[in-house]
Formats: structure tokens, C-alpha cells, sequence
């Protein structure tokens, strides 16, 4: 059985189902036609059997009552699950190959059953068949309550005397009706993630995919929002928001069709992973995340990060430590001596993990550069002559935490691994062999490869105990797709092989090591996606620290993924790439709106940015960190839409938040309209005052206290080139790069 949830997840749900053992009674009104209702606290999903066919009625906010759908003859707005069979001319969810060779799949209904499985969760398993053979489709899925979040996903059993060949199986079907349809993705590339575009969908067809293997997010984000009818604002419009947990090669289909519904389904991309399911086998697909939301993309996202920190992330509710990270600050060229300095200096300024990145390795072929080493995961003698554990002690004297990056799924060409196992990479024998970043990627489906990628972990974590954190990076997408350990005939299981076998080892190193913090990377944000977060603590948001850069990246990132996960650094400035001289306060207010951390070489920083950083991470530590890591985000202005940008993290009793502003763009002139909070209680009172300020004797608390309502009516005002310089609320923005935080805490 080829089992795709990830162990987290069953972890939490299977206790609960053990206690309750007796399957409960569907939620269903059984006359002649059996309502099917998933629910979660706000919203209601409502199935009908019509017969042998089971439709979607409804998606949309929940009610009292649903016995309308069985009185009225409303309109059905789509089935179950699309397959490809005769009079379905649309692009199918499930588009399979019967034993005999039948293209179609015409699926009944035979049940379905739905019971509790964790506090707040509620599984419902509808379970289809098809017609003419024994091939059965469990439709599986998991209304999370509190979060109104649902999962979706499905189970095929091939019960036919030969073998079925999948060719598209999305996890998860969504049948629309609306007038118009505004489509929300988030395009990139390396350097510049997640940004968004809307558009609004004709009638055809538009995909969303990947097709890269690994770094499967970097071009397009497994993520999408709806809106319904309208293009949905912050706070406004109808919307669904949905996402693929799978960090492979996945799909969203969006159909408009001639009657104006929209089918919109996603899940493993069937592109090249053509699979077979032997007699006797199933498969389960992997989790479609969707929420409903009637008052805009705020509170879908709001929904999603809650969901994120409860059943996604490991440990989603603790806090997560500041670092400094050594990359930007000295990329391969550092000794001992070099990382010493930077660890101390790291602890003088307060931040409480040092974490080793790329270039500590390989010996024969020494990682000097990116050309070398990759897969000899021995330190390099001559770079660091007392090994890691001498780095860990000297981490520990100063009362830090210490991490350490690898790349375990990729091999140089120059290395003594690929000397020994040229057969353990992804290759097609008869081409050439592609590479990125001068690397190939380890074939993960293969059993032993996956031994070794565990073993990288093992020995580091038991060699060296005194690691605590992991930055897992993988920089090369799929080039050369094929596998020496494939027979011929299933060649097509590789993309699908890959992604299982990565997760078969993040399963066995979570078992082993639970407590091991770790960071997924993949170039940035290339990996930055539900199906890795069972797995890590959080993301490497991006490569490009540009703060400018970043209060885009974050925005688009926020849209489906907590602050907790998102890491952000500050970094030297002028930045690297771009080129842009920052002040180090809006360098840090940007990256406070994330997991902090630093990326420089701190003794190149002024007395003066050593000072403020100190005054910052103390700042965050104290007063940021618990707001925004466990926070509900409220986007305020959009950097897409004005010269400024701010947001705000209210923490969950209400009684904290932390405002940020930010002038992006300066134009001598501008007006900006009073940024209004939200989230607060209207009825508490609250003082307000400046924090991170490059003068702490400003951070006094606001001689007056004022009303949620008010603070959420009439905020604050913006000055930034006229303006009331003596309004007590006002917020000051002169110029370009200017940047405020203001803690807003409730009067006892
Ligand atoms: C790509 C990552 O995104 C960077 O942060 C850094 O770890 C490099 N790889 C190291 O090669």
C-alpha cells in the first residue's frame, strides 16, 4: 500500500480514533436522497446521493438547516470527483486505465461514514466504485473545526485482475458557482518568491504546476485564492483558498465551463508519473487543503496559519530561537578562527543560535566552492582541524544553540560518493546528464539512497549531540529524470518514488530525533510548502535578504504560512545582488515580522549597527517574538497597492499586537490614508508606544490609553512629508526606508 499522509499527522489523529473505536452516523438526512454535510465552525461543504451519484450542492458558510437541498430541485454544481468518461468533455481528476484497457471511469456511490478522529476533527469517507470493474475511490475527508479548514484527499483500491494505470489523480475537487472568478497565484523565480497576480478566468482551462522535482516552489506556489464573483480584498468578498501538501511535482486545474461553474481540483501532477497499481494495491493521494472565507483573504489566511501551527509544523506553537547564519557573511571562504569570531560576536549581540551553512565539508574533494564535495559529509580537516563538536562547545560556552546546513539529497560530480555510486543518481542512461548548481540529485526512490540520506543525519545528530538545529537545503531542481533502479517499464514512478522516499526518511529522522530543530530550504523558497511542514520547524523564505525585496516575498508567503515558520534575516547592506544601501532599522523591522535571524559577518558592522541590533534582538525576544510567532496576522496596506506597507500580529487573548510600517517607495508629496488596526477587542483600552526605535529613550508608553474601536476606526496617521508632527498617533515615515513599530498592549 502506498501510503502518503505523513506520520505527524496520524500521529495526532489515531489516539482519538482508537478511544472512540465505533464509527458514528453520518451527519445525513437518509430519505431518499442521503445529504452529505462536512462542517467546521463557520462553514458547511453539502454533498447529495442522487442515486448512484454523489454531487456538491453547496460550499459555503454554515447554517442551520440543510433540508432545503433535499426539498428544492436545486441545481447540483458539479460531482463528487470529475473522471474521465463519456459526456465529460472536461479536464478530469481522475483519469485512469482499466485492466482491459477502458479509458473511462464511471464511478457509484456504495457509502459513506463519518466519525470524530481528534478533538475538533471530523473524518468523512465517501466511498465510490465503479461501475463495471472492482476499482474503488475513497473520498476522503477531514473538517478541522476551529480552524475551518478541510482536507481532502482520496484512496484508489485496484481490485481488478490487472493493473490500473493512473495517469491524473488529484487529491481534491471543488465544483464553483459564481458569476466571475478572480484567480490569486504566486509566481517567482530564485531571488524573488511568492509575489502575486490576479487574473480573471475565462472560459478554458489554467494550470498551475510543477514539473521541477525538487525545487518544486520557486516558479509557482502550490496555493491559490478564488474570489468569488469579485476579486476578494483584505477584508471583503467571498473567496475559497486552497493548497497541495506535497513537495514533488503538483497540479491545480482550474476549468471554467460553458454553464459558468468552475471545476477547480489539484493534487500530484499527473505530468510524467504515470503510475500502475498491481491487483490488490491502492494509493493514497496527499492532503488538498481548502478554507472558505466571506470576509476576504485575511481571514483564509488567518484560518491556514492556525491550522498551519496546530497540524502542520512540528511544534507549531513554540517559540522558535533568533540566529545567525554565516552564508551571506562569508559564503565558502572561512577557517576556525573566522567561525570562532563569528560565534562570539553572534553572542554579543544577543542571539541565541549560531548555525554553520555550506562549505564545512568533504576532504578528498573539498568544498571550497560549488563544485566539490557534495555528498562527503566529513568536516573538511583543514578548514576546521577540531571538527564540529569544537564549534558546538565553543557555541555552547556563550549560551547559544548550535546548527549546522547540509544538502543530503544531491551529489558533485567531484566527490568520493559519486566515485563509488555514479548508479545512485537520477539519470536517463541514453541522454546526457544535465546539472544545476554543477550537482545531480540522489535518486530517493532507491531504497539504499535512502539509508544514506538518513545515515548523513544519524551520524551528525549521534556523532555530535550537541547540534540542535538542521538547515536541510536542496539547490537543484530535476534535470535528468529517470532511474537506474526503475525496471523500464516504471520509469514513470520516479517523480512519485522521489517525493515517498524523501518522506520515508523525514519520517524515520523525525521518529529517531523529534526534538532536532530543522529548517527547510531548497535555494530559498523553493520548497515552501504544506507537504514539508509535518517535517520542519520552518522555511528559508528566500535567498534575497533585500529587506525592500523581502516586504514583498513576506506578503505574498504570508498569504498561507505563519510568521512562525517564515525565517527572516537581516543581512549586510549595501545587499548583495541588489545593491541597496538599507538602514539597519528597516532592515530589522522587516525581518521582526518573521522568525528573526542574522546573515552577516558581524564584524563588519559599525559600532553603531551592533548597538541597535543588540537593543533589537532583545526586542524581539522580549516583546516581538510571542506575537508575531503565535500571533493572528492583519495585513493593513498592501505594498502592492501604495508607496507603503503595513501589518500587524494580534496575540490571542487580544490583550498585545505589534503594529509594522514601512515607506517603501518615497515620493516627496505623497498622502496616505490613517492606518486603521484591526483584531483588537473594541471595548478593551489600549496604551500604545514606539519600539525599536534608534533611540530607546522614545519607547514611553502613550500617556493616553484609547479604545479598540478607535484604535480599529480611526488609527493611526501617516506623515511622510506633511503632516501633524505633534499628533500623539501618528506614525512617521519620512522618507525612503523609514519604518515604525508600535506595541499596542491592553490596560489592566
Ligand atoms: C542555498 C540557500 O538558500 C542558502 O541560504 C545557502 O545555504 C546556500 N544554498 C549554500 O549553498
Amino acid at each position: 500500500m502506498t501510503s502518503l499522509f505523513s506520520i505527524k499527522y496520524w500521529k495526532q489523529l489515531l489516539p482519538f480514533g482508537v478511544m472512540i473505536c465505533a464509527t458514528l452516523p453520518a451527519f445525513s438526512m437518509e430519505k431518499e436522497n442521503p445529504l452529505i454535510v462536512i462542517e467546521t465552525k463557520q462553514t458547511a461543504l453539502v454533498y447529495r446521493v442522487d442515486g448512484d451519484e454523489v454531487n456538491c450542492y453547496y460550499f459555503g458558510e454554515r447554517m442551520g438547516d440543510y433540508q432545503v437541498f433535499q426539498s428544492l430541485a436545486l441545481p447540483a454544481k458539479g460531482p463528487l470527483l470529475g473522471t474521465s468518461r463519456g459526456q465529460n468533455f472536461n479536464e478530469a481528476a481522475l483519469r485512469v486505465t482499466h485492466h482491459e484497457g477502458v479509458l473511462s471511469t464511471e464511478l457509484k456511490y456504495l457509502k459513506h461514514e463519518s466519525m470524530p478522529v481528534a478533538e475538533g476533527v471530523t473524518q468523512t469517507i465517501i466511498t465510490l466504485k465503479d461501475k463495471v470493474y472492482d476499482f474503488s475511490v475513497e473520498v476522503r475527508f477531514e473538517a478541522y473545526s476551529n480552524e475551518d479548514i478541510i482536507s481532502m484527499s482520496t484512496k484508489l483500491k485496484n481490485q481488478e485482475p490487472g493493473p490500473v494505470l493512473l495517469y491524473d489523480y488529484a487529491s481534491g475537487y471543488l465544483p464553483l458557482k459564481a458569476g466571475k472568478y478572480f484567480l490569486t497565484s504566486f509566481h517567482g523565480e530564485w531571488y524573488s518568491e511568492m509575489n502575486m497576480q490576479e487574473e480573471e478566468l475565462t472560459r478554458g482551462i489554467k494550470i498551475l504546476d510543477s514539473k521541477h522535482g525538487t525545487r518544486s516552489t520557486h516558479k509557482l506556489s502550490p496555493a491559490f485564492i478564488l474570489g468569488l464573483d469579485q476579486p476578494a480584498t483584505e477584508n471583503s468578498g467571498r473567496l475559497v483558498a486552497g493548497t497541495v501538501a506535497w513537495s514533488g511535482n503538483w497540479s491545480l486545474v482550474f476549468e471554467k465551463q460553458v454553464n459558468e461553474t468552475l471545476q477547480c481540483f489539484g493534487g500530484i501532477n499527473g505530468y510524467g508519473s504515470e503510475w500502475a497499481l498491481s491487483p490488490g494495491d491502492s494509493f493514497e493521494t496527499p492532503q488538498f487543503l481548502f478554507t472558505y472565507s466571506a470576509q476576504g483573504k485575511g481571514l483564509a489566511s488567518r484560518n491556514f496559519h492556525r491550522w498551519a501551527r496546530q497540524y502542520g509544523l512540528v511544534n507549531g506553537e513554540t517559540l522558535r530561537p533568533t540566529l545567525l547564519n554565516n552564508w551571506e557573511g562569508t559564503y565558502f571562504d572561512f577557517d576556525e578562527k573566522k567561525i570562532e569570531e563569528i560565534i562570539k560576536d553572534g553572542a554579543g549581540i544577543g542571539v541565541e543560535m549560531f548555525v554553520l551553512d555550506d562549505g564545512w565539508f568533504g576532504n578528498k574533494y573539498p568544498r571550497n566552492d560549488d563544485g566539490a564535495g557534495l555528498g562527503d559529509w566529513e568536516v573538511n580537516r583543514e578548514k576546521l582541524p577540531n571538527g564540529i563538536d569544537h564549534l558546538v562547545k565553543k557555541t555552547q560556552a556563550h549560551g547559544m544553540k548550535f546548527g549546522i546546513w547540509i544538502e543530503p539529497e544531491m551529489v558533485n560530480p567531484a566527490s568520493e560518493l559519486y566515485e563509488k555510486y555514479p548508479g545512485w543518481i537520477l539519470q536517463e542512461p541514453t541522454r546526457d546528464k544535465y546539472r544545476q548548481r554543477n550537482q545531480y540529485v540522489l535518486d530517493m526512490g532507491q531504497a539504499e539512497v535512502q539509508d544514506f540520506v538518513f545515515g548523513v543525519v544519524d551520524r551528525l545528530l549521534s556523532q555530535h549531540p550537541g547540534i540542535s538545529y538542521i538547515k536541510w537545503d536542496a539547490n537543484s531542481h530535476f534535470s535528468n529524470v529517470g532511474s537506474t533502479y526503475l525496471p523500464q517499464d516504471k520509469q514513470g514512478f520516479v517523480n512519485i518514488a522521489y517525493t515517498q522516499g524523501l518522506y520515508r526518511v523525514l519520517d524515520r529522522i523525525r521518529a529517531k530525533y523529534p526534538d532536532v530543530l530543522m529548517q527547510v530550504c531548497a535555494s530559498g523558497g523553493g520548497r515552501v510548502d504544506y507537504g514539508s511542514l509535518p517535517y520542519f520547524h520552518e522555511f528559508w523564505t528566500s535567498d534575497d535578504t533585500d529587506a525592500l525585496q523581502r516586504i514583498f516575498i513576506q506578503w505574498g508567503t504570508s498569504h498561507f504560512f505563519p510568521a512562525i515558520a517564515m525565517a527572516a534575516h537581516v543581512s549586510a547592506t549595501p545587499g548583495h545582488l541588489t545593491k541597496r544601501v538599507l538602514p539597519i532599522k528597516f532592515r530589522f523591522d522587516v525581518a521582526m515580522t518573521g522568525r528573526l535571524g542574522i546573515e552577516l559577518q558581524p564584524s563588519q558592522m559599525s559600532g553603531e549597527e551592533k548597538e541597535f541590533s543588540k537593543m533589537a534582538l532583545k526586542t524581539y525576544k522580549e516583546i516581538v517574538r510571542p506575537v508575531v510567532q503565535l500571533g493572528d496576522l492583519y495585513r493593513l496596506v498592501s505594498p502592492y497597492e501604495h508607496n507603503i506597507a503595513s501589518l500587524m500580529y494580534v496575540s490571542p487573548g487580544r490583550d498585545r499586537a505589534i503594529l509594522f510600517a514601512y515607506h517603501h517607495h518615497f515620493r516627496f508629496g505623497d498622502m496616505f490614508d490613517n492606518i486603521r488596526l484591526q483584531g483588537l477587542d473594541p471595548s478593551a483600552q489600549y496604551r500604545v508606544r514606539d519600539i525599536n526605535t534608534l533611540d530607546p529613550g522614545k519607547e514611553k508608553w502613550s500617556e493616553t490609553s484609547y479604545s479598540g474601536e478607535f484604535l480599529m476606526n480611526h488609527g493611526f496617521s501617516v506623515i511622510s512629508s506633511w503632516g501633524n508632527t505633534d499628533d500623539p498617533l501618528a506614525i512617521g515615515l519620512f522618507g525612503e526606508y523609514t519604518s515604525e513599530v508600535v506595541e499596542i498592549k491592553r490596560v489592566e
